[in-house]
């Protein structure tokens, strides 16, 4: 039977599915598509994380971590993927499962890899190292400091045996650079 007017105004409607906090930067379609006409073979999807406290960035300690907010990091980074024929798709949450769900769902939809900067998760979660290992995709660890040279906790990784390499020490440079890494890599 058909649904009247007065039916379909009064229809409750659908709560869009909450998803934690996601600074999702995509590359319009089209802006793809002319990347491609430009001759580049094949644009490579990447998942761009990043974890708990770089919501803040721009706010938080700028004498550690610089200026820039993640929102204009990703900016540039879905700038550079673009010239360099790729498309990223950049997240953020404070969350450590909504981490590894889009770890997983990269692989399951075939991303070609992924940058990762877990922030503090970096130094003590295990289930960040499984799901990178589990779902195999090459992955670069980044960070904008150089944990390497602070606090004696930051000296550990432990995502650091599931990644393919990292970057560090470059504040938001360290994307970047990760970013051209990953390519230079799955063009090999
Ligand atoms: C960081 C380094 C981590 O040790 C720290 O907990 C962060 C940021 C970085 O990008 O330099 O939150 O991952």
């Amino acid at each position: 039977m058909a649904r009247s007017k007065q039916q379909k105004a009064i229809a409750p409607v659908k709560p869009r599915p909450k998803s934690p906090r996601a600074a999702r930067v995509k590359v319009p379609r089209r802006r793809v598509k002319a990347g491609r006409a430009r001759g580049a073979e094949h644009v490579f999807r990447i998942m761009v994380l990043s974890g708990p406290n770089l919501d803040r960035l721009g706010r938080r300690e700028p004498e550690v971590y610089g200026t820039q907010t993640l929102e204009q990091i990703h900016h540039r980074l879905a700038k550079l993927a673009l010239a360099a024929g790729a498309e990223v798709d950049c997240r953020q949450s404070n969350y450590e499962g909504a981490l590894i769900d889009w770890i997983w769902q990269a692989c399951d939809e075939g991303y070609a890899g992924i940058l990762i900067n877990p922030g503090a998760l970096t130094h003590t979660s295990y289930a960040l190292y499984d799901a990178l290992r589990g779902a195999g995709l090459p992955a670069v660890e980044v960070h904008l400091s150089n944990p390497d040279a602070r606090e004696g906790f930051r000296r550990r990784s432990r995502i650091a045996p599931a990644c393919v390499g990292r970057v560090a020490g470059f504040g938001p440079d360290s994307y970047s650079l990760a970013l051209d890494g990953l390519l230079a890599r799955l063009r090999q």
